[in-house]
């Protein structure tokens, strides 16, 4: 295992690097500006209001329609399916072959209830089916709520017979409602350097031109794919996602819940997507940095994030401190200005580029201001990962690793 810690203990490195990170509910901001930066002003660190309204949506288990099945990175997803002998205990997702310890695997990403047992899985090998043991291991930072994100750990031999479907064994019943294909991680085509896990969208969010700074900057630091998770999503960022699934940089994965946000499980089951996401960027990307559409993080001294990352050198995961920017704090008008003049002061006259109103809000031309706290790394950190060489990731690190 290595963990790249040290990032805060040698000055030069600190100055390379400063993560970013907003919180949108919170009205704050945290963007490191690539290219100029202004000394903060004194401000004293407030502390973070209780969490806003937990709104909840009722949704229904619909798998999605097949519009989606050119894009091999979605393939074969259908949604979250209960188990239809748990009453209402364990719901499944995704499923993935993983060899990379001793004890193979094969992976079943899955919502359980609080202290739910599941002992075996039946797995088919062409019309041959093989009934194996299995056990529940839950996802970390539950918070106690009744429903976790947690892995079904159905234990394989290690031959080199390749499993076709899974399906869970509860109260001796095969679930056959709930078979879900096995995605071999070893098969894949290589996609790109690196790929971006976002938590799954949700409160109707439609703050499109945020979304495409979002998607547009982190391309330009080199990022290739962005896997989405879809809770729900308002009509203006629906057109966004579904020009860039066009360009074939966007997967946009179903997520109906089954089970009430915040009440019952963490943020939208945000940690069944996370693990979820660096799964699925195996063997896909060398990388996957697992960010939320209000985090940017900024390499400075170098070109992207990848030749960062060649030049720090060869860890799992490359940890970001945090650092806040708030988005109510006055908004930097210099690159407005360049373009459009400032009416009060000395003005440049007529706009270049037209109407005002064409210049969009993008917050990291506006916000440019941080607090002068950095945090420790790991407290509200962001992180990059190599994800052949994880096993399970938490919000702010990652929590297990191959090597260990
Ligand atoms: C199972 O599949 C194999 C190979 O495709 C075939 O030879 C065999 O007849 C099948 N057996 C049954 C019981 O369908
Ligand atoms: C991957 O990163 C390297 C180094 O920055 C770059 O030369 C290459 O073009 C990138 N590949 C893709 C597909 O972005
Ligand atoms: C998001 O989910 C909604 C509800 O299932 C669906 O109508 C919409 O098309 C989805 N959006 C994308 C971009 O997949
Ligand atoms: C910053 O500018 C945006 C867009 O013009 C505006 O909506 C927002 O209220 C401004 N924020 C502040 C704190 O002035």
């Amino acid at each position: 295992m290595r963990i790249l810690w040290r990032l805060w203990l040698r000055p030069g490195l600190f100055k390379t690097i400063v993560f970013i990170f907003t919180f949108l509910s919170l009205a704050l901001l945290l963007i490191q500006s690539p290219t100029r930066y202004q000394p903060p002003s004194e401000v004293s660190i407030r502390d973070q209001p209780s969490s806003a309204k937990s709104q909840i949506a009722e949704t229904d288990l619909v798998p999605t329609g097949p519009s989606v099945e050119s894009d091999p990175i979605h393939l074969p997803n259908s949604d979250w399916l209960p188990i239809e002998h748990s009453n209402r205990e364990v719901f499944v997702y995704s499923a993935y072959l993983d060899r990379r310890k001793s004890q193979h695997y094969v992976r079943v990403i899955a919502i359980v209830r609080r202290r739910k047992k599941v002992q075996f899985c039946e797995l088919t090998y062409g019309n041959i089916t093989r009934r194996v043991s299995s056990k529940v291991k839950m996802i970390r930072e539950n918070w106690n709520l009744l429903y976790s994100a947690a892995y079904i750990l159905c234990e394989i031999p290690p031959d080199n017979k390749r499993p076709d479907t899974v399906a869970l064994v509860d109260n001796n019943k095969v679930d056959k409602t709930s078979v879900i294909p096995v995605q071999i991680t070893a098969e894949r085509a290589h996609h790109g350097n690196m790929s971006a896990c976002i938590k799954p969208f949700h409160y109707e969010f439609n703050r499109a031109v945020w979304l495409v700074e979002f998607i547009e900057l982190y391309q330009l630091l080199g990022t290739n794919h962005f896997i989405f998770y879809n809770h729900t999503v308002g009509p203006d960022v629906q057109k966004v996602l579904e020009y860039y699934q066009d360009e074939g940089i966007v997967t946009v994965l179903p997520w109906a819940l089954p089970v009430k946000s915040q009440k019952e499980i963490r943020t939208e089951g945000i940690f069944a997507a996370l693990n979820d996401c660096s799964f699925r960027s195996i063997k896909r990307f060398h990388y996957a940095a697992m960010v939320d559409v209000d985090e940017y993080l900024v390499p400075r001294g170098y070109a992207n994030l990848i030749d960062l990352i060649r030049e720090l050198g060869v860890y799992d995961v490359y940890i970001f401190q945090n650092v806040f920017y708030y988005l109510y704090w006055e908004n930097d008008t210099a690159i407005h200005d360049t373009f459009y003049g400032n009416k009060n002061e000395r003005s440049l006259g007529y706009s270049l580029l037209g109407e005002e109103d064409q210049f969009p809000y993008l917050l990291t031309a506006y916000k440019t201001r941080r607090l002068t706290k950095v945090h420790k790394p790991g407290t509200r950190s962001k992180y990059i990962v190599r994800p052949e060489q994880v096993v399970e990731v938490g919000n702010h690190n990652v929590w297990e690793h191959v090597g260990k």
